[in-house]
């Protein structure tokens, strides 16, 4: 039986899974400002990209991926996989109930920008199965209702990212093919809604040329896992072991492009939770 969040210690983990290594561009964020914490990091890659997948396959993914996380030990567990947060948050809430505490990327980001403005335009860009979610266009209007939200699927962008296609000929028109279509004229801001987006974020801003504000969640959810963590008094002060990176299914691609989202050396290692199907 996993020990309920009472008795979780101040140096227990912190558990964060994506469907590939796109998440790394969050737990790099989260590792920046509480390099104490110990992290343990679960990358899907066997079944990437989850945006191209149905509902409950990725429930069920994210449910076998946080029950891992939970028999680590995990203190908290970070979602960051828009995709997974879009459809699996409640029901990872529900599974995980007191063993843990569950962030999504989505809440810490709409409560930012419902704050940051009180009208406008939002631009959303993710995969296909966060825009098919609609997340968050719903959660920033019951926010703010005079938000105007205008959502895109950029189906190409993750794959073409982790395979390493970005600062290049090549990103630059599939990326600027995406943000010259007529919904998102006019957009206030922009929001990255998928963890990949980070490393193209350079690219985006080289097309708006400052006139749009981009909004990345990699920071604002590491601040919010920040608040979390000492509300419940469980920020780790002392120097814990070593963070643990794995994926379960390892390719030499993976292992290049880890180099570009995690900013510290880090070792990739393959976990077979998918095994004996
Ligand atoms: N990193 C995932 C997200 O934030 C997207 C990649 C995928 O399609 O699996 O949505």
């Amino acid at each position: 039986m996993a020990k309920s969040i009472k008795n979780k210690l101040n140096t227990s983990p912190i558990g964060i899974f994506d469907s590939g290594i796109g998440g790394l561009t969050v737990a790099n964020a989260i590792h920046k400002i509480l390099p104490n914490e110990q992290l343990i990091y679960f990358g899907d890659t066997a079944h990437f990209p989850y945006g191209e997948k149905s509902a409950d396959s990725i429930k069920y993914y994210a449910l076998r991926i946080s029950d891992f996380l939970i028999k680590q030990n995990c203190k908290m567990i970070v979602i960051a996989c828009n995709t997974a947060s879009s459809v699996a948050y409640q029901i990872v809430k529900q599974q995980v109930g007191d063993k843990a505490m569950v962030v999504s990327v989505i809440e810490p980001v709409v409560s930012r920008v419902a704050a940051l403005y009180q009208h406008g335009k939002i631009g959303v860009i993710a995969t296909k199965g966060t825009i098919k979610s609609d997340v968050y266009a719903k959660r920033l209007k019951e926010l703010n209702q005079s938000l105007q939200v205008a959502s895109l699927a950029t189906p190409l962008l993750a794959p073409m990212i982790e395979e390493g296609f970005f600062n290049n000929k090549i990103s630059k028109t599939v990326i600027n093919s995406y943000l010259e279509r007529p919904k998102l004229k006019k957009i206030d801001a922009l929001i990255l809604a998928c963890t990949h987006y980070p490393l193209i974020r350079p690219e985006i801003e080289d097309y708006y040329k400052q006139k749009v504000k981009i909004i990345d969640s990699a920071e604002i959810v590491a601040e919010s896992v920040f608040n979390l963590l000492a509300d419940k008094g469980l920020l780790n002060t002392a120097k814990t072991v070593k963070s643990k990176f794995y994926v379960s299914d390892f390719t030499e691609s993976f292992a290049n492009s880890t180099k570009i989202f995690y900013k510290g050396k880090i070792q990739l290692e393959r976990f077979p939770l998918w095994e004996n199907e």
